[in-house]
């Protein structure tokens, strides 16, 4: 698959690199997100790659340094994963509507998207490297260069080693049955689960075993949770939290901001996400700014995996704005307004997700 073969109604966010979400509408048209219709984030160009060349290299605090091919790679047992990715970016927008954040993607709720996943477990392929003691995390490496503050380099990020050995931590070749698509990170990726999507680094060339996180721009710098008084002028990098599990969020995909409806029976609709190992355990909805909720109907909603929700309301004739929030498994929700989680990056805003309509 190339990248003219994705579906139209991608929302295209940024055209080179190009990245872009399905619409609201094409997001919830199915559970397992088709191929050409699951979001693209890309930093960099998508790299030409030689899969009879493509070597990956497993170093560090190893006691048995690899070099593996695609053909190597086959030799390991294999697993597969039902994920869904979201990219720390996502819901973007409501943040942007607080206080301007620059030079960075205007992501509406469609920078999420659910595959089935299958390839080797990362687990299998540190082992046969044997970690060393003092190895505490993998540090991945894609082929794709960008560049950022007048440096070249490839993309990057690491997770602790403790995760990297969970089963469902996946050095992934196919995606939905088919062999991984070049702009999805042909031919190897790695899938971190209940991780924020810039961990599943796409294009992989290299896994290093370290005692500390990857020092690349997208682990040391970017994909970090800054205070909200900080900015780029006043920016102390390291004082920012490393994002790795996501935190609940949810969001309204059916009705549209804006949208003009018959008044009586609407069904709202949407998806809901939980971080880490939790699940999605409710998704509530309002109608009155919060003050009662209903419950929702789930589909899905496993480990690592998004839930689809929707609900019957009835709207008499005039304006209404309607409200979501979602519950995980460890009984942690959503803060009300976008305001109250803000940061000069735009990442992780899961507030309550609103839309104005219109009844009559
Ligand atoms: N890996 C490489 N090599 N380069 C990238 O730009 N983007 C990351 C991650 N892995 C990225 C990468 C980010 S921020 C996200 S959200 C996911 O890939 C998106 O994966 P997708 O494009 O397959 O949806």
């Amino acid at each position: 698959m190339t990248l003219f073969d994705k579906d139209p109604r991608l929302l295209v966010r940024q055209a080179e690199p190009f990245n872009g979400g399905p619409g609201p509408d094409a997001l919830l048209s199915s559970f397992v997100t088709p191929n050409e219709l699951f979001f693209v984030r890309n930093h960099g160009g998508v790299p030409q790659v030689d899969p009879a060349a493509w070597r990956l290299t497993v170093d560090g605090l190893v006691d048995n340094p690899l070099t593996l091919s695609l053909a190597d790679l086959r030799r390991f047992s294999r697993r597969a994963v039902g994920a869904t990715l979201q990219c720390a970016g996502n819901r973007r927008t409501e943040m942007m509507a607080v206080s301007p954040i620059p030079n960075e993607l205007p992501w509406g709720a469609e920078a999420i998207s659910h595959a089935e996943w299958s390839g080797v477990p990362l687990r299998e392929v540190l082992a046969a490297a044997g970690p060393k003691a003092g190895a505490l995390h993998a540090a991945f490496l894609g082929l794709d260069e960008t560049e950022r503050h007048g440096h070249r380099f490839c993309f990057g990020g690491s997770i602790p080693l403790d995760k990297a050995f969970n089963p469902e931590v996946l050095l992934a070749d196919t995606m939905n049955g088919a062999p991984l698509p070049p702009v999805h990170g042909a031919p190897l990726r790695v899938v971190v689960p209940g991780y924020i999507g810039a961990r599943s680094v796409k294009w992989l060339s290299r896994i290093t075993l370290q005692e500390g996180p990857s020092d690349n721009y997208f682990q040391a710098k970017a994909y970090r949770l800054f205070p909200a008084w900080m900015g780029p002028d006043n920016v102390e990098w390291e004082k920012g939290l490393m994002l790795g599990e996501g935190p609940v969020s949810s969001a309204i995909c059916s009705p549209l901001e804006g949208d003009r409806l018959p008044a009586g029976a609407v069904t709202a609709r949407g998806w809901a996400v939980a971080g880490g190992n939790r699940q999605v355990a409710r998704v509530d909805v309002s109608t009155d700014g919060g003050k009662t909720w209903r419950t929702a109907e789930l589909e899905g909603g496993e480990r690592w995996s998004w839930a689809f929700w929707k609900t019957a309301l009835d709207l008499y004739p005039g304006e209404h704005e309607i409200l979501c929030r979602a519950f995980d498994t460890a009984a942690q929700t959503q803060p009300d307004h976008p305001s109250q989680v803000w940061n000069f990056k735009g990442y992780a805003n899961n507030a309550w997700h609103r839309v104005r309509v219109v009844c009559g």
